[in-house]
C-alpha cells in the first residue's frame, strides 16, 4: 500500500471500547472510519453520526465483509464473538486489531492465530499497556542493559468492581467471558511476556472468595508463579473486587537494576542500599504508572491503534500479533490447568 492512501477500517462493535477505537480511527490522518458494524445498527448509525464520519453501517460483519474496499477490521465486541469474527476476517483477508481475550478457549485461539498466519494478513491485540510510558521506558532501560539481566518480573492485576453490578451476569461465567484469568490478568501475562520471553512453566493457586450478588463461576483471585525460559522467574495476581481503587503494578528485578512502578533503582548510584538513603532512587512519573487513569489508558490505546494502522499502511511487522495473543493465552489456560490439577503445567506453543 502506498504511505499516501488511507487505511479504509471497518470497526465491528460500537460499544464502550469500540467508540474509544473508533474516535482512535478517526483522529488517525492515515486511517479512515469507513464502516461501523454493531447487532443494534441504531447504535452504530448513532456513533457514526456523533463522529460526523460517513461511515457505512451494518449490522452483520459477514455484509462487512462484501465491501472489497475495506481490507482492516477492528473487532470490539463482546469475548465470545472474537474468534468467529477475528477467523472470518482471516479467511477474507482482511486485516484486524481484535480486542482481548482472543478466545475464550485456547483452542479457538490457536485457529485465529493460524489463520491469520495462513492468510498472510496483519493482526494486532488490544494488549494497549504495551505502550504504556512507563512499559516503554522500561523496555530501554532493558536494551541499554541498564537493569543488567532479568532476574524477577511481577504484575498484579486488582480491579475493585462492585458486587451488585449486572455486568457479574456475564464477567464470572465461563460461557461468555471465557476466564478471568485470561480476560483480566491477560494484560499482565502479556506484558511479563513482552519483558521476559516465553514462559516455560505455571503453577497458580485460584478461588472466588467475593461476596456478591451473582455467584461467579470462574474465578475472582488468583496468584500465577512463572519460569521463563531465560530462566527468570515471574509473578501475577489477580483479585478482582478488593477493598482499594483500580491498581495495576509492574516491578523488574534485574542483576544491575530493579523498578518498583516508578521508583528506579540501579547499581550506578552510590551508596543506595545504606540507612538514610532509602530515597536516593530515580523517580518516574506517577502518571506512568499503568493504573486506570482514564487520560494515561486512552493513550495506549491510541498508541496501539496508531501502531496497528502504521504497521498496515507501511507493511511493518507485527509484534503484539494474533500469534503472541496466542502464546499469553497459553499461559492463563496453563495456569487454569494448574490450579485445577495441582501441579505446574508447561503452556503450550504454536
Ligand atoms: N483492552 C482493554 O483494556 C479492554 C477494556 C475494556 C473492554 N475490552 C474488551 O472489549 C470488548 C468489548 O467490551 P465493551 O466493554 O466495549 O463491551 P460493550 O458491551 O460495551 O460493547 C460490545 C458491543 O458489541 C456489540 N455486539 C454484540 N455482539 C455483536 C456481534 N456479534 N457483532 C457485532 N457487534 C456485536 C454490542 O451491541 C455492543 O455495542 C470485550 O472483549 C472486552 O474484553 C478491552
Amino acid at each position: 500500500m502506498a504511505n499516501e492512501e488511507k487505511v479504509k477500517v471497518g470497526l465491528v462493535g460500537a460499544g464502550w471500547i469500540g467508540q474509544h477505537h473508533g474516535t482512535n480511527v478517526v483522529n488517525n490522518p492515515n486511517a479512515e472510519l469507513a464502516a461501523v458494524c454493531d447487532a443494534d445498527t441504531a447504535k452504530a448509525k448513532a456513533f457514526a453520526e456523533k463522529l460526523g464520519v460517513k461511515a457505512r453501517i451494518y449490522g452483520k460483519l459477514e455484509d462487512l465483509l462484501k465491501q472489497d474496499d475495506i481490507r482492516t477490521l477492528v473487532i470490539a465486541s463482546p469475548n465470545a464473538a472474537h474468534a468467529e469474527q477475528a477467523l472470518a476476517a482471516a479467511q477474507a483477508g482482511r486485516n484486524f486489531y481484535v480486542e482481548k481475550p482472543l478466545a475464550i478457549s485456547l483452542e479457538d485461539c490457536r485457529k485465529v492465530a493460524a489463520s491469520a498466519h495462513a492468510a498472510g494478513v496483519k493482526s494486532a491485540m488490544g494488549y494497549h499497556r504495551r505502550f504504556n510510558p512507563l512499559v516503554l521506558h522500561a523496555r530501554s532501560l532493558m536494551a541499554e542493559g541498564k537493569l543488567g539481566d532479568l532476574v524477577l518480573a511481577e504484575s498484579d492485576y486488582f480491579h475493585f468492581v462492585p458486587g451488585n453490578l449486572d455486568i457479574w451476569n456475564w464477567l464470572g461465567n465461563e460461557k461468555i467471558a471465557g476466564s478471568l484469568i485470561h480476560a483480566g490478568t491477560g494484560h499482565n501475562v502479556d506484558l511479563l511476556r513482552f519483558f521476559a520471553g516465553e514462559v516455560a512453566e505455571v503453577s497458580c493457586y485460584k478461588d472466588v472468595r467475593m461476596p456478591r450478588k451473582i455467584l461467579v463461576r470462574t474465578e475472582d483471585i488468583a496468584l500465577i508463579n512463572l519460569r521463563f525460559e531465560s530462566g527468570a522467574l515471574g509473578r501475577v495476581g489477580l483479585f478482582l473486587g478488593p477493598i482499594m481503587p483500580f491498581t495495576f503494578t509492574l516491578r523488574l528485578f534485574g542483576t544491575k537494576g530493579s523498578l518498583d512502578n516508578n521508583r528506579l533503582w540501579l547499581d550506578t548510584i552510590p551508596d543506595f542500599a545504606e540507612t538514610g538513603r532509602e530515597n536516593d532512587f530515580i523517580q518516574l512519573p506517577r502518571s506512568w504508572v499503568p493504573d486506570n487513569v482514564q487520560g494515561g489508558i486512552s493513550e495506549t490505546w491510541k498508541a496501539c491503534m496508531d501502531c496497528f494502522i502504521d504497521d498496515v499502511r507501511l507493511g511493518r511487522p507485527t509484534a503484539n500479533d494474533a500469534a503472541s495473543g496466542f502464546h499469553t493465552a497459553a499461559v492463563c489456560f496453563a495456569a487454569l490447568q494448574a490450579a485445577a490439577t495441582g501441579r505446574s503445567v508447561k503452556p503450550e506453543r504454536l
